[in-house]
């Protein structure tokens, strides 16, 4: 049986910022011995006869499934709830979900719009809750973007890690991450689509918490916010339930774009990120998913690895 000497058992990830730099390095860590052990063969069975509910209001290729073989690879298993399926806070109220499927499961991941659903289920469930994306956040992309960003570059702090267009979920997340690992963050959006000046006060208030000298800032101008960057990161204009705004956003983000005009305002080795699913032509050019800069492909596999440190430290 594996011991990794460490637990956060019971620990909820509604937020990143559930997690202290020590704690979210020990998911980082995990995930990578785990990774490691994988690729000798050795699978760790520490989940036998333990499973995960996985609660989704949306659609999702890459959360459902590395969830779902993570639990499969450590013994247990998962059970996929579809939209149709709870119907979460209107066929029945989130207590009654939450302390329901508490008697059932071992954990619970869930997949939301409102951010709040999330709150609330942590609330009253007896099993960790883990936020599979919602509209404020999500950290179970950035565990496995800071798996990545360290296997490349063998470091976080004092990286700049550059957004590239909408003040989202994914870059809510990716500031609080930086925030807290010494990276420093930038963002290039358009007007009216900034990060939140809360999200941003929010992030370097844990900066100087965490004594991590993290800068968080925000631009309009793309290649000031992308100027000798080591990372470049984006995501679609319009995020699941936004659907109505594609029009509109096609045209306020026109030029948000990575691309080989972008690339060369950062460091020559920028490495090129994107949570998936891209849209090629319009937050990122359709060349960039074969630049040998791009771990795309690598960052999509390590939400696996990642997905298997969370649940090994939250559910043991
Ligand atoms: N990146 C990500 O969360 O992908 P899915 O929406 O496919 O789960
Ligand atoms: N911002 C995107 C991320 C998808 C993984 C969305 O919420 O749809």
């Amino acid at each position: 049986m594996a011991n990794f000497g460490y637990s956060l058992k019971g620990k909820h990830t509604r937020s990143v910022r559930d997690f202290t730099p020590e704690e979210f390095m020990r998911v980082i860590y995990t995930a990578r011995e785990l990774k490691a052990r994988q690729l000798t063969g050795e699978h760790c069975k520490i989940f036998e006869g333990r499973t995960l509910g996985m609660v989704f209001q949306k659609p999702s290729l890459r959360t459902v499934v590395s969830f779902q073989v993570a639990m499969n690879q450590l013994g247990g298993s998962a059970i996929y709830l579809g939209p149709d399926q709870i119907n979460l806070g209107e066929r029945e109220t989130v207590e009654d979900v939450a302390n329901v499927l508490s008697g059932y499961v071992d954990a619970i991941m869930v997949r939301v719009f409102g951010h709040h659903l999330i709150e609330e289920l942590a609330k009253y469930s007896r099993v960790p809750v883990i936020n599979g994306l919602s509209d404020f956040e999500h950290p179970c992309q950035i565990f496995g973007d800071m798996l990545t960003i360290l296997e490349r570059k063998g470091r976080l702090q004092g990286l700049k890690l550059c957004f590239v267009g909408d003040g989202n979920n994914v870059a809510n997340s990716l500031a609080f991450a930086a925030a807290r690992l010494g990276l420093n963050f930038t963002i290039g959006s358009p007007v009216g689509y900034e990060l939140k000046p809360e999200v941003i006060q929010m992030a370097l208030a844990d900066a100087k918490t965490f004594c991590t000298g993290s800068k968080v800032e925000q631009f309009h101008d793309l290649k000031e916010a992308a100027r000798d960057a080591d990372i470049v990161y984006t995501d679609v204009w319009a995020s699941m339930g936004q659907e109505a705004e594609k029009v509109e956003r096609q045209k306020k983000f026109k030029g948000y774009i990575i691309d080989q005009e972008l690339l060369k305002v950062t460091k020559p080795d920028a490495m090129i990120l994107h949570c998936l699913p891209a849209h090629y032509g319009e937050e990122i050019a359709a060349d960039m998913q074969l630049d040998p800069r791009s771990a795309v492909y690598p960052q999509a596999e390590n939400r696996l690895h990642a997905q298997k440190g969370l649940l090994a430290m939250v559910m043991r």
